[in-house]
């Protein structure tokens, strides 16, 4: 054999060395193909070592060694891409394309009803107020007896309630609750004053439904009981609402009557007569009813052990379908309940 020949048949096998640690792809048909080139029954080891036989005895050892180097490689290399392969595919398959553009997610809206009910209750917790809730479905005791609404008592017809019927298990008589001053009656019950505590929840009553009345909606009443409560606070705490919530401060209580509260008035907000919108909603006074309220009754006070002698304090309401309608001009009560997407992603900006 000649030496040249020796020479360059180690050369190619040190330069396909090269070439096989250079090698790269993350084809799998490419892998595939360089297995074949180099390691197949046909391939360009099987031929090399088919050489073997022509190499001089003293080049053999060198020969055979860089050929084994060339196999390792070539062996390494294909496993050594198959498992890149492995890898990245089940990264996709977890993560996907990490590199694709977003896609726009579509986000939701918080339902007017939620986005007022969270307001209120952020303005009076601001002042001290924590939240309370109570039962849908309330016995007589809580919803009428306790509020100084015995049987019988008439003003039981202001609020057309929704019967459950009476079952065996269930001695009292079970209704739906007509307003949350139920949950108020629960937590005399379980706290001693001071109290500060507002209720927001959603209430029944057996109403023809039109644009401005449902059989359901939701309230938020509030309750304050403490030593020396007045009258001025109650008035200080309207006051103080009415301006953070609809930034208009000018109120005025119309005496009024709750078997709960006495004396009792009803909150009027100035609202302007600025806008023909302003005209329709107050009916060309400008005035808008809001709320009710007054003093709490001493008998409920008696009805939760709590001592009227030494406490007192007020108690307000307001229906929340009211006031969302005022703030975002809704003209019918039932879009709040209908869900229809049109109306409802009309409140996706506010949180
Ligand atoms: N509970 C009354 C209602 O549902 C509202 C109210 C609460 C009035 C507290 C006065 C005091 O209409």
């Amino acid at each position: 054999m000649q030496a040249n020949y020796r020479e360059s048949m180690l050369d190619k096998v040190h330069t396909l060395i090269k070439e096989v640690n250079g090698f790269t792809t993350t084809s799998k048909e490419e892998i595939e193909a360089f297995r074949i080139k180099y390691l197949g029954s046909k391939g360009l080891l099987k031929k090399l070592f088919s050489e073997f036989k022509n190499i001089d005895a003293e080049m053999r050892k060198d020969f055979g060694q860089a050929l084994n180097t060339l196999k390792k490689s070539a062996e390494n290399k294909v496993s050594e891409l198959r498992d890149n392969l492995e890898n990245t595919k089940e990264y996709e398959a977890v993560y996907g394309d990490l590199t694709r553009p977003a896609e726009p997610i579509e986000l939701g809206a918080r339902h007017p009803i939620s986005i007022v009910r969270n307001q209120i209750v952020e303005v009076f917790s601001r002042i001290g107020f924590t939240v309370s809730e109570g039962p849908e479905i309330e016995d007589d005791w809580h919803n009428f007896t306790a509020l100084n609404l015995p049987e019988y008592h008439p003003a039981r017809d202001m609020q057309d309630t929704f019967f459950v019927e009476k079952s065996q298990e269930v001695e009292k008589d079970m209704l739906l609750r007509t307003h949350t001053s139920s949950v108020q009656i629960r937590y005399m019950e379980n706290n001693k004053p001071p109290i500060r505590t507002i209720s927001p929840g959603r209430v029944f009553r057996n109403e023809d439904i039109s644009a401005r009345s449902h059989c359901i909606f939701h309230q938020v009443e509030g309750l304050y009981i403490d030593t020396d409560v007045s009258f001025a606070d109650l008035k200080q705490t309207l006051i103080y609402f009415t301006k953070e919530m609809f930034g208009k401060s000018k109120i005025r209580l119309r005496p009024s009557y709750f078997p709960f509260t006495e004396p009792s008035a009803e909150v009027d907000i100035y609202w302007g007569l600025k806008t023909e919108t302003d005209y329709r909603i107050t009916k060309g006074t400008g005035w808008l009813e809001i709320m009710g309220c007054g003093m709490v009754d001493p008998n409920v006070l008696k009805n939760t052990n709590i001592d009227p002698q030494k406490y007192s304090g007020f108690a307000f309401g307001m229906g929340i379908e009211r006031i969302a309608m005022l703030l975002y001009q809704i003209p019918d009560i039932r879009m709040l309940f209908e869900n229809d997407i049109r109306f409802l992603e009309q409140f996706k900006t506010v949180i």
